[in-house]
């Protein structure tokens, strides 16, 4: 049975572009070696993972992912078992976007494909509706919201 895990955080005010570089690298060398899955959005220095695998496996991760001093605030929104992963094909999509190294047109670019994808999803479990619903509402504020 696959375990799917939705969570929230906020980036730690000094995290730099090459800090998030360093966790995609980490997660898509890891994931993969460890049956994972998921999507990874970075936006307006919040970041909204959901994760799928093996339940002790993922549960593994997020107490390692919680620990990480790079985010704070980590917050579980979801967690439940599901028939079939919501990203099978992706060791971790991931849609970094640092809006302060960034144009105009790419970041409007950026909002208007994740909403896209948002319509296009059809989440089939609470973890992957929950997902999409906060990554819509996320991509609903503009570009360097103060936190
Ligand atoms: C927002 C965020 C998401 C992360 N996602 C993953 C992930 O999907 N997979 C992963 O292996 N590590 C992820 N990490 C990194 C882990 O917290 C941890 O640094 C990494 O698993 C290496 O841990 P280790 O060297 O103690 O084994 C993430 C970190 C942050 C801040």
């Amino acid at each position: 049975m696959v375990y799917e895990l939705t969570f929230e955080s906020v980036a730690r005010l000094d995290l730099l572009t090459a800090d998030i570089d360093e966790i995609l690298k980490t997660s898509r060398a890891r994931n993969g070696q460890n049956g994972i899955t998921g999507c990874l959005v970075y936006y307006n220095r919040r970041f909204i993972q959901i994760l799928e695998g093996d339940q002790l496996v993922l549960q593994e991760l997020y107490k390692k992912i919680e620990k990480d001093n790079r985010h704070r605030q980590v917050r579980i929104i979801a967690e439940n078992p599901v028939v079939k992963r919501t990203f099978p094909e992706c060791g971790m999509m991931y849609f970094p976007l640092d809006a302060s190294n960034v144009s105009r047109s790419e970041l409007e670019q950026f909002r208007r494909n994740l909403r896209l994808l948002a319509d296009f999803s059809k989440p089939e479990s609470v973890s992957s509706i929950l997902f999409w619903v906060k990554v819509k509402s996320l991509l609903a504020e503009p570009p360097g919201f103060p936190l």
